[in-house]
C-alpha cells in the first residue's frame, strides 16, 4: 500500500471510529510504525487537507528525521517535487529550548505557551522567515503553504535526493561560497532585519553551485534582544568552518561590520 493510502486508510478509519480495532488487525510494518509516531489525528487531517486542496498529489518516505522535525517526499499535481516539513507536537524538550528566540520576537508576542501552540507558531516562523528570505534575495527553499505543525516547502535536490550541506561534501569552491553566505547574512539583515541564528555547515545545501540555507525557524528579527549574540555565533560559526578549508577568512569585525552596516 502507498504512503498516500495508508494516510487516508488511517483517516478514514478515525472518522468511523474504528481506529483500535482496524489497528489491532493492522499488520505492523516498520513503516506504519513511523506513521503512528509522527502522524497524530490532527497532523493526518492537516495532510488530508493539503491532499484536498491539491497541494500535495502524492507523499512518499522519510528523507530526513530530527529530534524536533520530519522531512518527507512528496510531490505537487504537476509532479514538482516537494519537502514536508513536519514538526513533532509530542516532544516535551520542545518547549524550553525555543521559547528563547520566540520571545522577544514582536511576530509572536501574544501566543499561547502550551506545547502544541508553540509548536503550531514555530512553524509559521519557519515559514516567514522563508517568505523574508526570498525577499532579502537569498537563495532558500520557496515556503509553499504552513498549516499547524506542517509546511510545504520547495524540494531542493532531485529526485527524493536532496541537495548535499556543506557537511556532508565540503564545496568544490569554497571561498566563492564563503563569500555568498556573508553576503546572505548582510542582505538578510540589511534589507529584512533577520539574523539566521543557527548557520552552520548543517544548514547549509549546495545545489547547482549554489549555497541554499534552510533551517529557519530559529531566525529572529533584528529588534529581538539575543539578535546580536545570534549574529555574532553565525559569523564564528562560518569562519570556524571555512578556516578549516584552507579559505583565508576575514576578520571577525571585518564581516560584522558589512553585516550591520552603518548603523
Ligand atoms: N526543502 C528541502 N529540500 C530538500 N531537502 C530538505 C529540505 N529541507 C530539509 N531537507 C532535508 O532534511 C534535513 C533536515 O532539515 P532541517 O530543516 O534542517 O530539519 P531539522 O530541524 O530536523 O534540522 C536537511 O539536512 C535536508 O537533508
Ligand atoms: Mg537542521
Amino acid at each position: 500500500m502507498t504512503f498516500k493510502k495508508r494516510i487516508i486508510k488511517k483517516i478514514t478509519e478515525e472518522e468511523k471510529r474504528y481506529e483500535t480495532e482496524s489497528l489491532m488487525k493492522e499488520k505492523r510494518s516498520e513503516e506504519y510504525e513511523v506513521l503512528e509516531e509522527v502522524f497524530d489525528k490532527s497532523t493526518l487531517m492537516t495532510i488530508y487537507d493539503f491532499f484536498n486542496r491539491n497541494i500535495i498529489a502524492d507523499i512518499y518516505g522519510v528523507v530526513s528525521s530530527g529530534k524536533e522535525a520530519r522531512i518527507y517526499w512528496g510531490k505537487d499535481p504537476k509532479g514538482k517535487e516537494l519537502a514536508i516539513k513536519i514538526y513533532l507536537t509530542i516532544s516535551g524538550e520542545f518547549k524550553k529550548g525555543k521559547l528563547p528566540y520566540m520571545l522577544g520576537d514582536p511576530r509572536f508576542a501574544n501566543i499561547k505557551k502550551d506545547t502544541r501552540s508553540l509548536v503550531f507558531a514555530w512553524a509559521q516562523k519557519e515559514f516567514k522567515n522563508l517568505e523574508l528570505a526570498r525577499e532579502a534575495n537569498v537563495r532558500v527553499p520557496k515556503p509553499i503553504e504552513v498549516q499547524k505543525n506542517v509546511l510545504i516547502l520547495e524540494f531542493i535536490g532531485e529526485n527524493g535526493v536532496p541537495a548535499p550541506s556543506l557537511k556532508e561534501i565540503p564545496p568544490e569552491n569554497p571561498l566563492e561560497v564563503y563569500y555568498q553566505l556573508i553576503e546572505y547574512l548582510e542582505r538578510l539583515y540589511q534589507k529584512v532585519e533577520l539574523v539566521h541564528g543557527d548557520i552552520s555547515e548543517y544548514n547549509v545545501m549546495m545545489w547547482q553551485g549554489k549555497p541554499y540555507i534552510f533551517d529557519m525557524a530559529q531566525a529572529v528579527l533584528t529588534a529581538h534582544p539575543m539578535a546580536d549574540i545570534f549574529l555574532r555565533r553565525d559569523i564564528e560559526n562560518l569562519n570556524r568552518y571555512f578556516r578549516r578549508l584552507k579559505v583565508d577568512v576575514l576578520s571577525f569585525e571585518e564581516i560584522y561590520k558589512r553585516v550591520v552596516g552603518n548603523v
